[in-house]
């Protein structure tokens, strides 16, 4: 058995200069074709979650989305989906931020989390933490309680994990 940060040492490869020069790109597909590097990834990101009470999972769009399902089916929770702007039907509560390349906006279903509820959110990678803020900002106004924030992968000269000194952060390799 192979430890899951070598996995993603060895399955996460480097894309430079995308989406735009000077950045790069931390590409985790090797990794979600790789049937042992997949499982061991969803494995080591719902196992410290365990004995958590946990009602739901949070992934944000998309990339997020491939590990929070399969989190949250371990852990006996529920899925949330946090999507881009103008992607879902119902109503929607919105936060806009900041990325490494860009600016976005990400919602999430007014009445997804009920006041009350044990969310724990999961993404693929943490790069300086703007996604991150935006999701932990939209649960606690629905007035959920934030369990946790677990990523993959956390680019640790982005600090984005200083935007986040307020949530129980872990990342299952950082770079
Ligand atoms: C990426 C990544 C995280 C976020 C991290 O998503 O999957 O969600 O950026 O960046 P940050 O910490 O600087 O906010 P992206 O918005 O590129 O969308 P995608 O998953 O749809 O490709
Ligand atoms: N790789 C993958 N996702 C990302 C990155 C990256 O380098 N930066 C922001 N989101």
């Amino acid at each position: 058995s192979t430890d899951v940060s070598t996995l993603i040492d060895r399955y996460v490869r480097d894309i430079p200069d995308y989406p735009q020069p000077g950045v790069v790109f931390k590409d985790i597909t090797p990794l979600l074709s790789h049937p042992t590097a997949l499982r061991t990834a969803i494995d080591a990101l719902a196992e410290p979650l365990l004995g958590s009470e946990i009602d739901l999972v949070a992934g944000l769009e998309a990339r997020g989305f491939i590990f929070a399902a399969p989190v949250a089916v371990r852990l006996g929770a529920g899925f949330v989906p946090l999507r881009k702007a103008g992607k879902l039907p119902a109503e929607t509560l919105a936060e806009s931020y900041d990325l490494e390349y860009g600016t976005a906006t990400v919602e999430m279903h007014a009445d997804a989390v009920p006041p009350g509820s044990r969310v724990l959110i999961v993404d693929d990678v943490l790069a300086t933490g703007g996604t991150g803020r935006a999701a932990v900002d939209l649960i606690r106004r629905a007035g959920g309680t934030v369990v946790g924030l677990s990523v993959l992968l956390e680019l640790g000269f982005l600090k984005g994990r200083e935007k986040l000194a307020d949530v129980e952060l872990r990342a299952l390799a950082t770079v």
